[in-house]
Order: structure tokens, then sequence, then C-alpha cells
């Protein structure tokens, strides 16, 4: 059986960084095209022509913590008009490397923006609108520092944030999930990729299929 067609559906990876999402996500779209969808796989910040520059500046050059918080909005502000919308619209579905619980986790959790804040930009940027389902990467932050660092890739802004930042991140990821537990899934990430993949397939078929 397949899920209805003319149904998009919007689904969002989250976690702290290294936390293993961009393998899951290839997985999840090749299983979901496998099926017969029509998936249109995007990422935060960016996903669209501005947004990339704007994740440009976001990832590298230091700013004030509201204007990063703003900036993030701005980024998904383009990214739900120009992108997420229509292909929903059009009855595809959408797979987001991270949506606002990412700037909820990192600017609120992680660097101290007032919730109000937050609470303001995205009753502004996308009132009663949220992800169809969320999957929250979880996982110790010094695992997921060594994940970081066996890339060899040079860190940016947010990869060179100490643990004590990445631990308040990953607990404002769990507050979130404990508040919208029928969208946010935690998924235990320090688990071999099959049984992680095998738990996601589960999670949305028995949802959707
Ligand atoms: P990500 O795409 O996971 O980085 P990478 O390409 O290195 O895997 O995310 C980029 C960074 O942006 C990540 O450190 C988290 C941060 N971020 C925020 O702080 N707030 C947000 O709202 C979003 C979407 C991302």
């Amino acid at each position: 059986m397949s899920a209805d067609s003319g149904t998009g559906r919007f689904i969002t990876f989250e976690g702290i960084d290294g936390a293993g999402k961009s393998t899951q996500i290839a997985a999840l779209v090749a299983l979901l095209r496998e099926r017969g969808v029509d998936v249109d796989q995007t990422r935060e910040p960016g996903g669209t022509a501005l947004g990339e520059r704007l994740r440009e500046l976001l990832l590298h050059e230091p700013m004030h913590l509201e204007t990063e918080a703003m900036l993030m909005f701005a980024a998904r502000r383009e990214h739900l008009a120009a992108r997420i919308m229509p292909a929903l619209e059009a009855g595809r579905w959408v797979v987001s490397d991270r949506f606002s619980d990412a700037t909820y986790a990192y600017q609120v959790g992680g660097r101290g923006l007032a919730e109000s804040r937050f609470e303001a930009l995205e009753a502004w940027v996308h009132p009663g609108f949220q992800p169809d389902l969320t999957l929250v990467f979880d996982l110790p932050p010094e695992v997921a520092a060594a994940r970081v660092a066996a890339t060899g890739n040079a860190p940016d802004r947010f990869e060179r944030e100490q643990r004590a930042f990445f631990a308040r991140v990953r607990e404002a990821y769990l507050v979130r999930a404990r508040n919208d537990p029928g969208r946010i899934r935690v998924i235990a990430a320090d688990q071999p990729p099959a049984t992680i993949r095998a738990q996601i397939e589960a999670i949305v078929v028995e949802r959707w299929f």
C-alpha cells in the first residue's frame, strides 16, 4: 500500500553535530522513492539559492545571537515560500536536514536566546505549521565530537563550540521532544546504522504505509 497520493508530508531530521543524520536521510529518501513517493530532499540553513548564501554567513561569520536567530528564520522564510510549501501543495514529500527545532536547540538552548524571541519568530514565519514528523538523533556530545573530528573537515562556527554547548543543545532537543511527543521521535544515535535505519523505516511505514 502506498501513502495517499496528493498528500505531501514534511519530515525533518535533527540532532547535535556529528549525530549521523546524513546517512539516514539518504536511506529514508531512497526508501520513500522505492515506495513511489515523490520526495524533495533539502536542508537548513539553505535549501534555496538565497538560503545557501545565508548559510555561508551563518556558518562562518561571527555575529550577534539575535542576528543569528533572525538570519536562520530569514533563510527559513525563503525556504518555505520558494520550496517547502510549493512541494507540499503539489503533493510531494519534503525531507529536510533541520528546521525550526534546530533554532530552538542551538540558539535558545545552546546560546541562551530568550524563548520569547524564538516564539515570536516562529509565529511570524510559520504560524500553525510544523513538520509532520521530526526525528531527533540523540547521543552523548563526546561521541558526536569524536565523529566530527574524524571527518577531518575544518570545523565551522558551531562545530567549534565546547562540549557544554552541545550538552545544552541536546537537552533542548529532548525538552522539545517531551513537549510534542506525537510529532518528535527521539532516536538513540549511538546504535549501528542498520539498526537506526530499521527504526526509522518502522516509524515511517507504520505512520503512512
Ligand atoms: P548541518 O547542516 O547539520 O551541518 P553539517 O553540514 O556540518 O552537517 O547544520 C549546520 C549548522 O547550523 C549546525 O551546526 C546547526 C546550525 N543551525 C543552528 O544553529 N540553528 C538553526 O536554526 C539551523 C537550521 C542550524
